[in-house]
């Protein structure tokens, strides 16, 4: 019940502002893993630069928010910040958060102070799509590269990469890999999420401030139906205005008493 007047709130408020205020952290290079000295960026999407994002990170050291003793603005856009010497005290989760509070996906950073990182997918996997893990390490090599899930040896790859074709729930885990001259990575959870038409997707996998799939499929056309229905009413009322106009003008020249 309270869920349902606060999606009709967002819905609301959404149609008002006529955008889906659906920010989305991504991070450049897209991976979750970085070697220390790296170069990173981070990038509040779809966001309204006028609300004041900023970027907010909990690490072992707390919390704490972009400009305050690490990341710097990127650009003028305001929704985009860099951290241009990675350090393993970067190590956190990181979200982009409004001056309002809302706030977006969150992102598990690590950077590894190792020689060996693995590379995932950074947001979660749609079920039935391919996943792609590669093993990196520093200096880059072509070495055969193990891949273990949830502690298990999984597949040894010769190239150091290893696909998943149409991934399941069931891949979902706690994923590493190693090369055996170099050593290991460190772990990343890896989530794969169902696809909204053919399973029912449990509303607590989403946050509780965004807008629900079907409710951000349906905004830009009831957005589109409400912009047509106001400029046909500006201008049914511009008409009738015109109307009105055109009737005083006569009233004049006839020079009619109920004018
Ligand atoms: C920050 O991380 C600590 C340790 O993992 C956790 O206990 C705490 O709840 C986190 N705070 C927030 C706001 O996420």
């Amino acid at each position: 019940m309270k869920e349902t007047s606060l999606q009709r709130l967002l819905f609301l408020t959404s149609l008002l502002s006529c955008s889906s205020d659906q920010a989305r952290l991504t991070i450049s290079p897209s991976r979750s893993q970085f070697f220390e000295g790296e170069f990173l960026s981070l990038i509040c999407e779809d966001v309204n630069s006028s609300a004041g994002w900023t970027v907010r990170r909990n690490t072992t050291k707390g919390l704490s928010e972009s400009g305050a003793g690490w990341g710097k603005p990127s650009d003028s856009s305001g929704s985009s910040w860099k951290i241009s010497d990675t350090r393993k005290s970067d190590t956190g989760v990181y979200w982009c958060e409004s001056r309002e509070g809302a706030t977006s996906n969150s992102i598990n950073l690590t950077v590894t102070g190792g020689s060996v990182i693995l590379q995932s997918p950074v947001l979660p996997v749609m079920e039935g799509d391919d996943l792609t893990l590669s093993c990196q390490s520093k200096p880059p090599s072509n070495l055969p590269a193990a891949f273990y899930k949830d502690g298990s040896l999984i597949r040894t790859e010769s190239t150091g990469h290893m696909t998943l074709h149409h991934v399941s729930r069931s891949d979902e885990g706690l994923y590493r890999c190693s090369i055996s001259s170099h050593g290991e990575s460190p772990p990343s959870w890896i989530s794969v999420t169902g696809k909204p038409s053919t399973t029912a997707v449990p509303t607590s996998t989403s946050p509780p401030d965004s807008p629900s799939p079907l409710l951000s499929a349906l905004l830009p056309v009831v957005c589109l139906l409400v912009l047509v229905l106001l400029v046909s009413l500006v201008l049914l009322l511009r008409r009738h205005v015109r109307k009105s106009k055109a009737f005083k003008q006569a009233c004049e020249v006839l020079n009619a008493g109920f004018c």
